[in-house]
Parts: structure tokens; sequence; C-alpha cells
């Protein structure tokens, strides 16, 4: 039957959605560091006026002073500009001698004189770090001249330096939010798939129980009519067709419901399926299995992994266009694991398409659905426990898929 999806809508499904997340991931970077810049315009803005406010506040101080300043121009600065309480944390330090002269906004009232000492010394290292000192110059109350050099620490106000901080602190929750929201839809995501495999599945081979067990009662009926004696090859072709919808049925049984592993010589279980594969597949592909273990075996269910194996030499011919080999080998992977290799000299998979072969709907075929792989993957690993992969892949030279399964000693 030919896939409803028409051609190319498969394979675009899946370039379109990466370019979905890309564009997605675009609009949350310019959406990010838009709202960066625009906070950090905000803080550069505010971090002027709080400048303004302290050259002000030094040169009142350099004023009241110095020679010029009278009586009561000095009480209207004392009062209005240098005593105001503003929120800035200011430090006046003697250039020569680098002693504190005068701080504001820095300790708090209720710490004791020596935790004061340590908060002063504290907070300057970090207003030096900070920012530029603002200079007083101290004149000579006769003269005029400079009698000492005076420097103004400061740093930004403590709302100012929040805000700095925010729209980082603010992405980063919505960052974590949205991961989390992520997981949590792609974990119901993925158990919604579960129910419709399983429930498909446990359907199929419903439907199909009935129909088959009435076939197997009418076959025994047609072997004792004594007319068919003559006709021998129509009752083995008729067990044949029967044999192969039990196999289906039972594929369809076992993914429906907790599949049971038995401990099964792989290198037997392989053989006997490329067996029953070779007489229905062209006679111009040679298929041989190789392994120097004969007796390795693996916790297998039996109908599913022939599934598995016969999906993916099924796509090894299909890559090869009817003419090649499909070599597989078995070996140990690891001390608890076996390995099965399915190569073929086929046409290989573009490098770009390998991460998507094993997703549903994926398929360059045009009659294809795209379900083989994904199929594969989820019986290895959803009901083996095992692993599938895309081992080698290269054009015209051909791919080599990997199934890892749990390995139990006799
Ligand atoms: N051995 C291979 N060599 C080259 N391409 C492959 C091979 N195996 C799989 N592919 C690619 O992966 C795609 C998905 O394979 P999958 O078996 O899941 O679906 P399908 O074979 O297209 O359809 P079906 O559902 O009938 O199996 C194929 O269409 C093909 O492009
Ligand atoms: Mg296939």
């Amino acid at each position: 039957m030919q896939n409803p999806f028409k051609g190319g809508f498969k394979i675009d499904f899946y370039t379109n959605q990466s370019k979905i997340k890309w564009f997605i991931l675009v609009v949350a970077l310019i959406i990010g560091s838009g709202s960066i810049i625009y906070t950090d315009q905000l803080v550069d803005r505010l971090k002027e006026g709080e400048e303004e406010k302290i050259e002000l506040w030094a040169k009142a101080i350099e004023f009241s002073g110095s020679v010029l300043a009278d009586e009561s121009s000095l009480t209207f600065i004392t009062n209005n500009i240098i005593t105001p309480s503003n929120t800035l944390p200011v430090i006046l330090v003697d250039s020569a001698s680098q002693e504190i002269l005068l701080s504001r906004n820095v300790v708090d009232s209720l710490s004791s004189t020596s935790q004061r000492e340590i908060q002063l010394e504290t907070t300057l290292e970090k207003m030096k770090r900070e920012n530029k000192p603002f200079t007083i110059m101290v004149r000579n109350a006769n003269d005029g001249s400079i009698s000492d050099i005076q420097y103004v620490y400061y740093r930004n106000s403590y709302i100012l330096r929040q805000l700095r901080a925010y729209p980082f602190i603010q992405l980063s929750v919505i960052a974590i939010f949205a991961f989390i929201a992520y997981l949590a839809f792609s974990y119901s995501r993925t158990a919604e798939q579960n129910r419709v495999w399983v429930g498909m599945a446990k359907e199929t081979a419903h439907q199909l129980g009935t129909p088959l067990s009435s076939l197997m009662a009418w076959m025994e009926y047609i072997r004792a009519m004594p007319e068919m004696k003559e006709k021998e090859e129509v009752i083995i072709e008729l067990d044949k067709d029967i044999e192969r919808l039990e196999r289906i049925t039972s594929r369809f049984s076992n993914i429906g419901s907790v599949p049971v592993l038995k401990n099964e010589p792989v290198y037997e279980v392989v053989n006997n399926c490329l067996n029953y594969l070779r007489p229905r597949l062209s006679s111009k592909v040679i298929m041989n299995v190789e392994t120097d273990m004969h007796d390795l075996k693996a916790k297998i269910n039996k109908p599913l992994f022939e599934w598995v194996i016969e999906n993916i030499v099924k796509n090894g011919v299909d890559a090869m266009s009817g003419i090649g080999n499909i070599n597989v080998t078995i070996g140990l992977e690891s001390s608890n694991e076996v390995f099965v290799d399915i190569s073929d000299d086929g046409k290989g998979i573009p490098k770009g398409k390998v991460k998507n072969v094993f997703k549903p709907g994926f398929t360059t075929k045009k009659r294809g659905w795209g379900l083989g792989l994904a199929l594969a993957k989820r019986i290895i690993e959803n009901y083996h426990q095992g692993k599938i992969f895309v081992k080698s892949s290269h054009a015209d030279v051909g791919t080599t898929f990997r199934i890892v399964l749990i390995y139990k000693d006799i």
C-alpha cells in the first residue's frame, strides 16, 4: 500500500521540525539579548545620574573647604547637598596618607568599631575595583594654594546593582521552567505513544486471532478430504501461509504485552531468520552469518527479535536495489553484552539523515512507512533493554547496524 503522506512530506516533517527548533532558539536568543541590552541601557542612564550626584557631592565638599565659601552658602551646601541622606555609599580618602576621612552609607550603625573598620576596608577595595574616584583639591584658606588632595570613592546603589543582575536571574528562571515544562511534555508524549503502539498491536493480534483459528480448523477439514490426497502441494502452500499469519499474529501479540525474554542461542535465531527470508528475497542477495561463538546465548523474545532482523535486512536489500551482500557478525560486546552487526553494501545513509532513521515516519522510499527502524528501536530498547544504532554508513560502500543484547552465560 502506498504511503498516503505523498513523497517528500515525510522527510520534510523532520527537516521542518529541526527548522522550528532553530527558529525557537533564535527567537529566544533575540528576546534574551534584547532584554539584557535594554536593562543595560537603563542601568547606564541610572549610573550617569548617580555619578552626577557623587560629583556634586565631591564638588560641594571641595567648595565648602575653600576660601570662597561664606558662612551662609556653607550652611546651604551642608544642609542641602552634603548631609541629605541619599543611598549611595561613599568614602572620602586622603591621597597622601590613604586614611579614610569620611564615609556614608557604608557601615551600619549597629556594628562594633572593629566590625566597622573591616566593613570600611572591604567596601573601599570593592569601590576601587568598580569605579574611578573623583578628586577633591583641598585649598589653603589663606592663599588658595592646594594643601591636600582627597579622593571620593563610591559604589553604585544597591538597586542599580540588582537591576544589572535582574535580566540574568529572570532569564535563568524562565530557562529552567521551560526545560522542566519540555521534559514534562515529552514524558507525557512518550507515554501517549506507548499507549498507541501497545493498543494498536493488541487490537491487531486480537483481530487476526479469530480468522486464524478458524482457518486452522478448516485446514484440518481440508486435509482429511480424500480428493486432496493428490493435491499435496496445495496443502503445503496453505500451511506456509498459515504459518506466516501465525508469525505476524505472535509478533503483534508480543509487542502488545510484557514480552517474555528467554536465553536463546543468537546464531541459531539469526540463521533461522535468514533462512526464512532467503527464498522471499531476490536470489541475487547473498546473506551470511559469521561468528566464532555459535553457542552464545542472549535474552531474546524470538518473534520480536526476528521482526527486527527482518526489518534491518529488508532495508539493506532496498538500499542495494536487489543485488549485493548482507553480512551478519555476532560477538561479545562486553562481559555481559552480545552484539549483532548487520552490514549491507548498499548506497549508505547520508550523514545528516543518520539521526533521523529511527524516528517514526521518516522514510526516503516511495512506498515506505518509515516504521521499520522505529519499531526495531522500540523492540530492542524497550523490550530487550538493549541498544541499536548505526555503527557506520558510507555513501555507496554500505551501512552497518549494531544491536546490543544482554548476554547470559549458559
Ligand atoms: N541499510 C540502509 N541503507 C540506506 N538507508 C537506510 C538503510 N536502512 C534505513 N535506511 C533509511 O532509513 C529510512 C527509514 O527506514 P525504515 O525501515 O524505518 O523505514 P522504511 O524502510 O522507509 O519504511 P518501512 O516502514 O516500510 O520499513 C529509509 O527510508 C532509508 O532512507
Ligand atoms: Mg524499512
